[in-house]
């Protein structure tokens, strides 16, 4: 039916009740990690936003919020491998504890350039943060601090995924059955 919330599904591989227990598990661990620190948390649009709005309420250490915008996939569900920065930071991170917060790394290509850019800016500190990681697609290595959940290598949708801008809002990670 046009204009469905619900997208054909095969099946939830991680509920709501498990990311948000994991979600607390790691604001608590990076709470712990940044004590005395006031970290910049760095989402990177879209997909970023669901999980820095959640983990950022549950950190109990002073921090702020920046976004990036880039796009490494033009359509469809493969990488093209080209990263193009739609927008940047608002504020300069020289000497900042930062810390990227993502959905997804899959391929490695964003976070990787990404990773880059931002270290050439001299913070003081560079980690990354991401709830979920397709380790089996990974085409560069890129060092993780926090990961939520490893997924298999399947089109997953929900917590911040899309498929065709659909889908962001489901509070599931849930795969995607391809019906076109
Ligand atoms: C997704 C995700 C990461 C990137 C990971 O974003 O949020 O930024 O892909 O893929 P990679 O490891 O293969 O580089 P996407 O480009 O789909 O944009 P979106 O967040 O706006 O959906």
């Amino acid at each position: 039916m046009e204009g469905q919330l619900e997208p054909r599904i095969d099946k939830i591989l991680i509920s709501e009740a498990e990311i948000q227990r994991r979600v607390g598990e790691l604001a608590a661990e990076i709470s712990r990690d940044y004590k005395g620190r006031t970290p910049t948390l760095v989402s990177i649009l879209k997909g970023g936003i669901i999980v820095l709005t959640d983990l950022m309420r549950r950190l109990t250490v002073l921090h702020e919020i920046d976004f990036m915008s880039v796009s490494s996939y033009d359509s469809g569900t493969e990488t093209t491998g080209v990263v193009r920065i739609l927008a940047d930071l608002s504020r300069n991170i020289e000497g900042k504890d930062v810390l990227i917060v993502e959905d997804i790394v899959d391929s490695g290509l964003t976070l990787d350039y990404i990773r880059h850019m931002l270290l050439a800016r001299r913070p003081k500190s560079l980690k990354i943060c991401t709830m979920l990681d397709k380790k089996a697609r990974r085409q560069v290595e890129v060092p993780i601090d926090y990961i939520g959940f490893e997924i298999p290598n399947e089109f997953v949708i929900g917590y911040g995924l899309d498929y065709k801008e659909k889908y962001r809002n489901l509070p599931y990670v849930a795969i995607l059955v391809p019906n076109e």
